[in-house]
Parts: C-alpha cells; structure tokens; sequence
C-alpha cells in the first residue's frame, strides 16, 4: 500500500472539473513540456472522472494525474505532473494514494503506466510507492525514447 500522505489543510486533492482545463494545460506544459488539445483533458475526463485528479494549493492549480480503466479493472496512468516549484512536498503522492484509493473502491485489479526510461527520478518515485518494471517498449514517445512499463498489484 501506498502509504497515507496528510496534506496542510491549503493544500487539497479534487476532482478536475472542465474549468480547469486552461490550468491544466499549462501545468501541463511546465511539467512535461507538452501540450495537448483541449478534447484530450475533456475525453479522459468522460472515460473515469475518478481518475483524473488535480492538487491545487489557494486556488491554484499545483498537479494533476489522469488515469483511465484501460482493460476491465486495470488502470492506466496517462499523465502524472506536479508544477517544478511544488515538487517535493507530496502533492505526487498525495494524487497517486488518491488514484489508488478509487482504484481499490472500484475493485481495480492493477494500475499499470508507461515512464521514460530516461526519467529516472520518476522511476524510482514509482518503485518507492510499490510498482515495479513489467516490460519495456521500443519507441513509445513521439521523440523515439523507449519507455519502462511498470505496475502496481492492489489488494482487494
Ligand atoms: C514525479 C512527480 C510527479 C513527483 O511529484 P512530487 O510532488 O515531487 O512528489 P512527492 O513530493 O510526493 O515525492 C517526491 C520524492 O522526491 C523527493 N524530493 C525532495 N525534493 C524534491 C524536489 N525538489 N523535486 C522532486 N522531488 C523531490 C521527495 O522527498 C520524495 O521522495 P520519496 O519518493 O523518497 O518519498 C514530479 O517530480 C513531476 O512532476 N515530475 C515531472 C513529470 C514526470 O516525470 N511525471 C511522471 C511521468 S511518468
């Protein structure tokens, strides 16, 4: 289990609504220097509104993580981001133990997702919170980097 992160109270964990759609993006944008078409936040958004999550601190948004049921019962982490200045006081794991949460209350087997096999700080933020490596994909990304495919076995 991932252990339980307790948040200061300005700090919270909700539930993304479409009027976060133009902070996201730019959180988005800061994190992991992408940028993506409004219909992809609206469609993750409608595929399993528990799993996309966003970390916001007095109104600002600070994180986010999106996540859809991409087999029956199994979740995939399509995007995990905290804002470089917020990095390192929780908000990941506070969004990841969120994720899990709904995950084990839907009954979810797995959470499974893709990392860089250059990111190595996310890498081990991962094997820290219980997943581990499960294979490797040629060219995932659309610079051509292999990408770590790792999971997450839950206890129901
Ligand atoms: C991976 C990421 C989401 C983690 O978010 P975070 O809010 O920093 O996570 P936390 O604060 O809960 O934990 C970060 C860990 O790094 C440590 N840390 C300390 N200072 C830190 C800093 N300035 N920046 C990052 N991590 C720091 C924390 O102590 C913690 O260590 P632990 O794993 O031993 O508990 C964030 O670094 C990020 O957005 N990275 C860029 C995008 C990315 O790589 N996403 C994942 C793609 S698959």
């Amino acid at each position: 289990m991932t252990p339980v992160t307790v948040l200061p109270e300005a700090m919270i964990i909700r539930r993304f609504s479409i009027s976060d759609i133009h902070s996201v993006m730019r959180v988005v944008k800061k994190s992991l220097g992408e940028t993506y078409p409004p219909s992809l936040y609206l469609t993750m958004h409608s595929m399993w509104q528990d799993g996309f999550m966003i970390a916001e601190e007095n109104g600002q948004i600070t994180g986010l993580v999106a996540a859809v049921e991409s087999e029956k019962r199994i979740a995939r982490v399509l995007m995990l981001a905290v804002l470089p200045e917020h990095r390192g006081r929780s908000y990941g794991s506070a969004l990841m133990r969120k994720l899990e949460d709904h995950c084990l209350a839907g009954a979810f087997h797995a959470i499974r997702l893709e990392v860089r096999k250059s990111n190595l700080s996310a890498l081990s933020f991962y094997e820290r919170r219980g997943f581990s490596v499960s294979g490797e994909i040629d060219n995932f990304y659309l610079n051509g980097e292999s990408a770590y495919q790792m999971i997450k076995v839950l206890q129901s």
